[in-house]
């Protein structure tokens, strides 16, 4: 009994077809000795945990959109350890089942499907499609099981379709916000920046998943808050890219546009990541390479921050995220009081970004729940 793990089997046939890397096999055998680890150190007092014995023993069913998404797996780690610490704390066991949707939304309905019938306490569902919910919420209604959304928000009319839906995130105009004010404040503060000497920031965006509000919003925060802090700017390119495309589209942005590029902004660290790798193969000396700024704060952005490969960041909370989410999850599977929880009209947890800089970034490295 315990916490079961359901992405063993997906993992190694992906291996085999040679879909995920080695790497990526590691990172999820990191998180499998972590929960072995969880396991050990728990005492199950009762059996899988259905609604009758939540007082001794809870289910969290979880689905993530895609479990070698940077920043969701490094969250996903981070629920963990808020879970054994709960334990540690209540005395009551935490099972949790973690589902990979591998970017399908018929296969997260289906895994939702199995996280009711294997009698879940609780649904946590980063949800593939933000747009397309019913079927997730229609079951979760008729089998009466609270469903709390988070990292990947629904409009608000579905989240209202019934009382027990949450979310858990944060504003994704805040980040654009912060990201712009970073830019602004490299360029009126070091000459350097403006490599031509116009005047003008000239930008390449390397921007999220199309149709992800993250994404879509960052951006355009991202450059009017420029534009508002008295910065003149202007756009060369941009390419919609993942971690794995992001080099390879920043070096097509370099080829085009060559050391006109001053700015680099990346709706993602993963992706500023594979903007740095461009520059380093690319024949620029670190002193000529544009400003690279990225959103997340993951343990390897933190890093780049650190090496000065990075002007800068935003922070997006996953330590805060995860424990929101814990919290709420533990207090709607024991009936607990969730009026600690800060609920936002009784449905919203938002956690609020911020700046990193090489100036601060030691703070948010020893915060790392690494
Ligand atoms: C965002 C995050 C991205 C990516 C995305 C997935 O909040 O900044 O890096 O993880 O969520 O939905």
């Amino acid at each position: 009994m315990g916490r079961d793990i359901r992405l063993r089997g997906e993992v190694s046939a992906a291996y085999q077809m040679g879909e995920i890397s080695l790497k990526k096999i590691k990172r999820y055998k990191k998180i499998t000795v972590i929960i072995g680890g969880i396991l050990a150190g728990s005492t199950v007092i009762c059996g899988c945990g259905g609604r009758e014995d939540a007082k001794k023993s809870i289910k969290i069913g979880i689905s993530v959109y895609d479990q070698y998404d940077t920043f969701v797996s490094e969250m996903m780690k981070d629920f963990n350890d808020y879970a054994t610490k709960k334990e540690e704390e209540t005395g009551i066991s935490i099972n949790i089942d973690t589902y990979n949707a591998a970017a399908s939304q018929s296969t997260q309905n289906s895994q939702v499907e199995n996280m009711v019938t294997e009698g879940c306490d609780v649904l946590c569902v980063n949800l593939v499609d933000r747009t397309d919910p019913t079927a997730i919420i229609d079951l979760a209604e008729k089998n009466d099981i609270p469903v709390i959304f988070f990292n990947r928000e629904l409009v608000e009319e579905d989240l209202e379709r019934w009382s027990r839906l949450y979310y858990v995130g944060a504003q994704a105009f805040e980040s654009g916000i912060i990201q712009g004010e970073l830019a602004a404040a490299a360029f009126l503060t070091d000459d350097s920046f403006d490599k031509n000497g116009d005047g003008i920031f000239q930008y390449v965006v390397l921007e999220g998943e199309a149709g992800h509000q993250d994404a879509i919003v960052r951006t355009e925060y991202s450059v009017s808050t420029m534009i508002d802090s008295g910065v003149e700017v202007e756009k060369l390119g941009y390419a919609i890219a993942n971690r794995a495309q992001a080099q390879t589209k920043m070096a097509q942005l370099m080829s085009q546009f060559g050391d006109s590029i001053e700015l680099v902004i990346a709706n993602n660290d993963d992706m500023a990541l594979g903007a740095i790798d461009a520059l380093k193969a690319s024949d620029f000396t670190k002193d000529e390479w544009p400003a690279v700024i990225g959103i997340d704060g993951t343990d390897v952005g933190l890093e780049a921050v650190k090496n000065k490969e990075m002007i800068g960041t935003v922070y997006n909370d996953k330590e805060g995220q995860a424990s929101a989410m814990l919290n709420l999850a533990y207090g709607l599977s024991t009936g607990g009081d969730l009026s600690d929880l800060d609920l936002i009209d009784g449905k919203y947890i938002r956690l609020p970004y911020a700046r990193v800089t090489y100036d601060d970034v030691d703070l948010y490295m020893e915060g790392d729940t690494e």
